[in-house]
């Protein structure tokens, strides 16, 4: 029994004097177990990359992601410096980039104002249908105004925001505001015709269909669809080619249907040939 106690207390001093002497060998001097990486330290710091100021700017971040288009290059490019205000210098608008670090006034003199329509750096191309700008359109498109002006119409008397709504660079259908000539004209085929600017100018191509013209000249078209003669198989457009009201001169496709001297006598073709929509006589020969 004794002889058990004995071992028991030698066994325990033994334990302390091995731990007591761990000790002095590896001194350990914080309560907690943190394993040195020397190679953390080993480089030098790098820039952070847009992603890691996201990890606190996600706005900015998320803006640039989905709408920065070419300004996606890293924030210090423009924000030279940054975590820099103080409030007691108030240098806020100083420490800010300028748009003037990188741009002209690409739009003129009249838009040096450029934060007024870029509200966002970060989404550059963003820029909203504010009376700013609706009262500015001709700044930056002389083409367009002067049309307008140079040939007057009614779309003259409206305001380019009229037409030009909802966003900038909405380009209206035509049937926003009009019926076609007939039905089922397709609108994609208006512009064919009618320069939107200029729209009386009409202008169109010789395969523009009949049914087009003849829906206002009933008359005619009416002539025409009847005829047995010749023409009734040659377009309006054909004819009347390029340009709205043009007249053709029937030599152009007929180059000497009779010898000279008759047509010296009757230099009219149609004194004789009375109606070109509707040549009489000439049903026989076909
Ligand atoms: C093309 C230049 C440009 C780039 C690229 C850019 N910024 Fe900016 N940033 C600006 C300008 C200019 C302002 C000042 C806007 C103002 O005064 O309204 C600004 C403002 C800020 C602000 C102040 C708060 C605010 O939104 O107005 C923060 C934060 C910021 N930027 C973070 C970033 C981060 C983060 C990145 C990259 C992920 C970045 N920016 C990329 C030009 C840029
Ligand atoms: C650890 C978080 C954190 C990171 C990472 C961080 N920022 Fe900031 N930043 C802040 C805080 C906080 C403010 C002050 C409050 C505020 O404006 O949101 C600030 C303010 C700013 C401002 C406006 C005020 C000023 O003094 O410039 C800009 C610009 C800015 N940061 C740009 C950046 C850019 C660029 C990066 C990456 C290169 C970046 N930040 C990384 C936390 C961060
Ligand atoms: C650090 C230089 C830098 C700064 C500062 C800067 N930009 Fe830019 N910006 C660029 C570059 C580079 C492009 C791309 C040009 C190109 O490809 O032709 C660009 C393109 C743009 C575009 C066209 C974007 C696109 O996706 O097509 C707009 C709009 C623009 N910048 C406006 C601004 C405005 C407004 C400011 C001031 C708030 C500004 N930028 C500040 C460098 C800058
Ligand atoms: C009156 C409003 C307005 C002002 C002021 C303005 N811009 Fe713009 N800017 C626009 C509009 C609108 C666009 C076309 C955006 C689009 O729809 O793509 C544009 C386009 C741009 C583009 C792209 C050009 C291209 O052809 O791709 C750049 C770069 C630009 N602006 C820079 C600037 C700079 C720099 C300033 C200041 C010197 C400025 N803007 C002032 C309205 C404005
Ligand atoms: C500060 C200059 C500026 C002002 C002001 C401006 N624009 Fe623009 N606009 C532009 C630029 C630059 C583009 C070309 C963008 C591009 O290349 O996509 C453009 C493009 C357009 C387009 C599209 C062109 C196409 O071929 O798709 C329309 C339509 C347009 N602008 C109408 C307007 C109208 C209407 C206004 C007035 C409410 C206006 N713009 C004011 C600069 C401006
Ligand atoms: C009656 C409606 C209307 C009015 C008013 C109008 N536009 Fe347009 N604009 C259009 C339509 C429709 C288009 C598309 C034409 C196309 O696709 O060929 C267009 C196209 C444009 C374009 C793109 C380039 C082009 O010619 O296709 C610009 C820029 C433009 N308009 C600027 C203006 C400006 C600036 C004004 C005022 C001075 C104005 N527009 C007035 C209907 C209108
Ligand atoms: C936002 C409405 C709007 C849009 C879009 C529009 N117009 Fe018009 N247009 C008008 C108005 C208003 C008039 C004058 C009507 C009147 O006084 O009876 C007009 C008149 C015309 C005229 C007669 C001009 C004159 O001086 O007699 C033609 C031609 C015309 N539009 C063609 C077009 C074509 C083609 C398009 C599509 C490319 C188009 N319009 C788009 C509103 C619009
Ligand atoms: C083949 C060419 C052609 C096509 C395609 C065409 N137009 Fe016309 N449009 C004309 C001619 C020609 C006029 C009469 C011009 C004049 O009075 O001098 C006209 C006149 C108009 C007018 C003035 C009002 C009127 O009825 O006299 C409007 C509005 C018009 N067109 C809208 C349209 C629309 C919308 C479309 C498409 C659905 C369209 N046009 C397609 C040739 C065309
Ligand atoms: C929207 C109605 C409209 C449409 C569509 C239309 N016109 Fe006309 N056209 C007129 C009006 C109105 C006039 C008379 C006013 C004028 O002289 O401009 C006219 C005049 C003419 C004239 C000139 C008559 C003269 O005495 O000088 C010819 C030729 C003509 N149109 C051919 C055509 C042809 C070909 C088409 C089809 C490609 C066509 N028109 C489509 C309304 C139209
Ligand atoms: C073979 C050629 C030719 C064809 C096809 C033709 N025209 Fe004509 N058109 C003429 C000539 C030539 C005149 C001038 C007649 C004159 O001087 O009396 C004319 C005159 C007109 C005029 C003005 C005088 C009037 O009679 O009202 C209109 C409008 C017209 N054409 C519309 C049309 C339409 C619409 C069509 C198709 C349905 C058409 N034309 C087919 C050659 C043609
Ligand atoms: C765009 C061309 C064009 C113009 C302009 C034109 N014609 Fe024709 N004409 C034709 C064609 C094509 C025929 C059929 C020829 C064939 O099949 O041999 C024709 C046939 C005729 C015929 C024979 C008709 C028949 O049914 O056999 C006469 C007569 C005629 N034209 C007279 C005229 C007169 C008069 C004019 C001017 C007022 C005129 N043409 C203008 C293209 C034209
Ligand atoms: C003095 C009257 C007269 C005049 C003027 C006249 N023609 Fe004719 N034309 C005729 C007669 C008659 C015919 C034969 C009809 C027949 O054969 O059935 C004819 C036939 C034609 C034919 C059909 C020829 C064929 O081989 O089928 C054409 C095309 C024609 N004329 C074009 C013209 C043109 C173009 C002019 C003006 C430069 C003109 N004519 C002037 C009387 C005339």
């Amino acid at each position: 029994m004794k002889r058990n106690m004995f071992s028991k207390f030698a066994g325990s001093l033994l334990a302390l004097a091995l731990v007591f002497a761990a000790s002095s060998a590896f001194a350990k001097v914080a309560t907690v177990d943190i394993p040195v990486d020397s190679q953390m330290y080993a480089q030098a710091p790098q820039p952070l990359t847009p992603s890691q100021c996201a990890q606190c700017h996600s706005y900015q971040f998320g803006a640039l992601k989905e709408k920065g288009g070419k300004h996606r290059f890293a924030c210090q490019e423009c924000h030279k410096a940054f975590h820099a205000y103080n409030p007691n210098k108030g240098n806020y608008a100083e420490i800010m980039p300028k748009c003037s670090q990188c741009h002209t006034d690409i739009h003129g003199p009249a838009n040096k104002d450029c934060a007024t329509c870029h509200t966002n750096p970060h989404t550059p191309r963003v820029v909203k249908v504010t009376e700013r700008l609706t009262n500015s359109c001709a700044t930056c498109h002389q083409e367009e105004k002067a049309e307008l002006v140079q040939f007057p119409s009614k779309h003259s008397l409206l305001a380019c925001s009229k037409c030009h709504h909802t966003r900038h660079g909405y380009k209206p259908s035509c049937q926003e505001c009009h019926k076609p000539h007939y039905k089922g004209q397709e609108y994609s085929s208006c512009l064919g015709c009618h320069s939107v600017h200029k729209p009386k100018k009409v202008t169109y191509k010789s395969n523009e269909p009949a049914q087009t013209c003849g829906s206002c000249h009933t008359k005619v078209y009416g002539k025409w669809t009847k005829t047995v003669s010749k023409h009734s198989k040659v377009n309006c457009a054909t004819c009347h080619h390029d340009k709205h009201g043009y007249i053709p001169k029937c030599e152009e496709c007929h180059k000497a249907p009779h010898p000279a001297g008759i047509l010296k006598h009757y230099p009219r073709c149609l004194d004789c040939h009375l109606d070109v929509h509707e040549l009489p006589g000439m049903g026989g020969k076909k």
